[in-house]
């Protein structure tokens, strides 16, 4: 669209003052127009997704819709990992597409999934069902009016089986935040990259590498895994003091790419046994308390992951932010609930609403966010410790 308002402008400018010329620059002109034209209609994508990339490069989440209006991404988008919905909502303001198809698993069928996969350290790996629900309630009532106007809709899917019920090249823009571990990821971007459309964007948040208060993250290995040569069309957004989103214009050159099968589990622990902090402490245990539950592991996990919270301190300045995004201790009981100082929750849903987050309150989210991952590390480590010497 807007290039070929462009090529017409051109046209226009070229044509005007050529009427009451001579004969060699009607020629001349025409040579342009013929030079330009394919130019322009062939690399038509190229062209105008480098304007776009330069004039609305998102610096933050929060400007992906300007980056895809500007792209004419204007059609279907999915989120997947979508809680509260806090995202989804502000994205959908900002963007002028069709629709938001909102993947989560908001409420599972049965608890059969739970606690199967020890490779997944992350504190939104702790959710009940209370909580969940709690989500799913908060995020329908942000998202009402979307909704309604079909400009949102629920998916109640895990994100695989989601995937698997859209075309392929069918979506403008997925944006995965979902599960952070390495075997999660990787199923991620094999089940979705094959739903973004030529010239469409494939993007997700938490592109980061290493262990955090939060859990282990591992998405940049996975893109390298699944997706060899990827890096070099990988673009990052560039908040502070939060974890950055990524994302990937598939243009023609990048769509021929197809994703890696790989055995993941063998890779997460090959990654975990090379350079994890805290399987190094791990090792260092004494052999006979790795079976009772981590006793000495647990308390330097802790102290390791603390001073993380520590140098974290270094960086904070106090904000608001939606409680949803303190999870899961700021939502229901089946969180801890969250009494620490300068958290002020108003009324009953305190994981639906904005609190004010100082610096102690926040430090103190940290500190309970390393007790939850650590438990998990441990859970983790005993069962592959027998893989490892
Ligand atoms: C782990 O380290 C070994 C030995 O250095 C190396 O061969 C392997 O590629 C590494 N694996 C990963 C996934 O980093
Ligand atoms: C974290 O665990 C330690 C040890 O069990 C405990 O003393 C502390 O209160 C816990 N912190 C929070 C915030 O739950």
């Amino acid at each position: 669209m807007s290039s070929k308002r462009a090529l017409s402008r051109v046209i226009v400018i070229l044509v005007q003052p050529v009427e009451h010329s001579r004969m060699t620059s009607q020629v001349h002109v025409l040579l342009c127009l013929l030079v330009l034209a394919p130019a322009v209609s062939g690399s038509s994508d190229h062209k105008g997704a480098a304007e776009c990339l330069s004039s609305t490069f998102p610096e933050s989440r929060s400007d992906f819709p300007l980056l895809l209006n500007c792209l004419g991404l204007v059609k279907e988008a999915v989120e997947v990992g979508v809680q509260a919905g806090v995202h989804a909502k502000n994205f959908l303001e900002g963007w002028h597409g069709q629709r938001l198809r909102l993947v989560d698993l908001w409420h599972q069928p049965s608890q059969a999934t739970s606690d199967t996969n020890h490779f997944y350290v992350d504190i939104a790996n702790i959710h009940g069902a209370d909580v969940r629900r709690q989500h799913r309630a908060h995020c329908e009532a942000r998202m009402e009016e979307s909704l309604r106007l079909g400009r949102a809709e629920i998916v109640n899917k895990d994100s695989i089986l989601a995937a698997s019920e859209i075309q392929d090249g069918e979506l403008d823009f997925v944006y995965l935040d979902a599960r952070h571990d390495f075997t999660g990821v990787v199923d991620d971007i094999r089940a979705w990259w094959p739903k973004v459309r030529v010239g469409g964007i494939f993007a997700g948040h938490d592109f980061v590498d290493g262990e955090f208060p939060e859990g282990d993250f591992f998405w940049i290995s996975a893109l390298r895994e699944v997706l060899p040569g990827i890096e070099q069309h990988t673009h990052v957004t560039r908040e502070r003091n939060r974890f950055p989103s990524f994302f990937i214009l598939k243009t023609e050159a990048v769509s021929s790419l197809v994703p890696r099968e790989v055995d993941a589990e063998a890779i997460a622990r090959a990654l975990y046994t090379n350079r994890s902090r805290y399987f190094k402490l791990w090792q260092e245990v004494p052999d006979e308390t790795h079976r009772d539950g981590g006793d000495q592991f647990l308390p330097t996990c802790r102290h390791l992951c603390g001073q993380d919270c520590d140098a974290r301190l270094q960086e904070f300045t106090p904000t608001r932010t939606a409680g949803s995004t303190l999870r899961p201790f700021a939502c229901g009981k089946e969180g801890r609930g969250l009494h620490a100082d300068g958290i002020k929750e108003d009324g009953d849903i305190s994981c639906g609403v904005e609190v004010s987050l100082d610096a102690e309150a926040y430090h103190s989210v940290c500190l309970d966010r390393c007790n939850v991952t650590c438990e998990q590390r441990t859970a983790l480590f005993s069962t592959f410790g027998a893989f490892v010497q």
